[in-house]
């Protein structure tokens, strides 16, 4: 237990809240009856009771993680990179994305119908690339700000008629701070104002050098509009994740992150979450950020039910208590008991920590205002 508030801990002690007024008096705390306690402030008063505050378990997605992706590299294989588009207003970020998707989903998959699911994935000689479907700089903001990192490639466009601006360079910064490689393609070369030395020459001020003038980042003529260069492009992309060397472990219990989430009105919660490690399944008992359940259906990015969904894998799923949200981690547990215990926990925890960024009270503070 973090924090309760006097109402709770009365409750929880069989008391009368003005009883617990009374003992944080005696010990000199004014203290209203919705104020919340800290954990300190909660074991003193329990203790004068002679009740012990007990601990609860474990419910830090991010421990647990590290629990279940700590994989022994011969257990380990090849995985799909997952890559994010950036870029400026307007510099053809959704043209290059709809271009790559029409040209590749549906390649060999004859009636294919592609969903909009907030990630798709292609296959270019033979292996699979996972696009997100996010606005980049999105997907890096609050996912970031969740401490989820998904992405491992950005793609950061650049009109050639128009060249480096604010969001250009906004992009390279979050690229940057994340230390994800980035891949840079030159678009709208179709234009006659296309000028791409002059991007060049931009970027290096921001410490992108093209293997041309002597620099490692890789530059693609495109034009995003007319398909071209695209092809070029996605080479590129498989020819950095084999140098990334991006790897998982199928064998194991699914962990991920949501990338987009909604409320469906046939459906219930429908979340499209991003397999990060693993093997996610039907049936398989899952926590989301505070939500849990089982996963109920699972659908592909072509629209298609599936069984299970591996590495790097986008899936929309459905049986979520509750709708998560977008950057919220996921992680598959051995029985559905433990699931809801976890998922409980989590969700409790949360709103007591919504209380408690409005008004904290512990023993500390009120000594020190008295
Ligand atoms: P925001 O989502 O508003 O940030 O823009 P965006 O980066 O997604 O750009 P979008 O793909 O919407 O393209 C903006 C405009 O540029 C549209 O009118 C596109 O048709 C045009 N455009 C995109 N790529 C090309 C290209 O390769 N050549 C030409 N000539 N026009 C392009
Ligand atoms: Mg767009």
């Amino acid at each position: 237990i973090e924090s309760l508030t006097v109402q709770e801990l009365a409750k929880k002690l069989h008391r009368e809240p003005s009883e617990i007024i009374k003992k944080l008096f005696m010990l000199g705390v004014m203290a209203t009856i919705n104020q919340t306690l800290d954990k300190d402030a909660i074991e003193l008063i329990a203790g004068e009771y002679g009740v012990e505050v007990e601990e609860e378990i474990l419910v830090d997605l991010t421990d647990l993680e590290s629990l279940v992706t700590d994989d022994a590299p011969e257990n380990t294989i090849e995985r799909p990179s997952v890559v994010t588009i950036m870029g400026h207003v307007d510099h053809g970020k959704t043209t290059l994305l709809d271009s790559i998707r029409n040209t590749k989903v549906t390649e060999g998959e004859a009636g294919g119908i592609t969903q909009h699911i907030g990630a798709y994935q292609v296959e270019v000689s033979g292996k699979k690339i996972t696009f997100l479907d996010t606005p980049g700089h999105a997907a890096f903001t609050t996912m970031r700000a969740r401490g989820a990192q998904v992405t491992d490639i950005t793609i950061l466009v650049v009109a050639a008629d128009d060249g480096v601006m604010p969001q250009t360079v906004e992009a390279i910064n979050h690229a940057k701070a994340a230390e994800v490689p980035i891949i840079v393609a030159v678009n709208k070369m179709d234009k006659e104002s296309a000028n791409p030395d002059r991007v060049m020459q931009e970027l290096t001020e921001h410490g992108l050098v093209s293997e041309a003038w002597g620099g490692d980042t890789i530059f693609v003529p495109i034009s995003a509009k007319q398909g071209e260069g695209i092809d070029t492009l996605l080479e590129m992309v498989l020819l950095v994740g084999e140098v990334e060397e991006y790897k998982a472990n199928p064998e194991r219990r699914a962990v991920g992150t949501v990338i987009e989430s909604r409320l469906d009105k046939g459906r219930g919660t429908v979340a499209t979450l991003l397999v990060q490690n693993g093997t996610l399944k039907i049936g398989d008992p899952i926590v989301v950020g505070n939500s849990f359940g089982r996963v109920r259906a699972m659908v592909n990015d072509l629209g298609r039910r599936v069984k299970e969904a591996g590495p790097s894998t986008p899936v929309e799923i459905t049986g979520l208590n509750e709708v998560p949200d977008a950057g919220d981690r996921f992680i598959v547990f051995e029985d559905e008991k433990t699931a809801r215990q976890v998922g409980e926990t989590r969700a409790q925890r949360q709103l007591v920590s919504s209380r408690n960024e409005k008004s904290v009270v512990t023993l500390d503070n009120l000594f020190e205002q008295m």
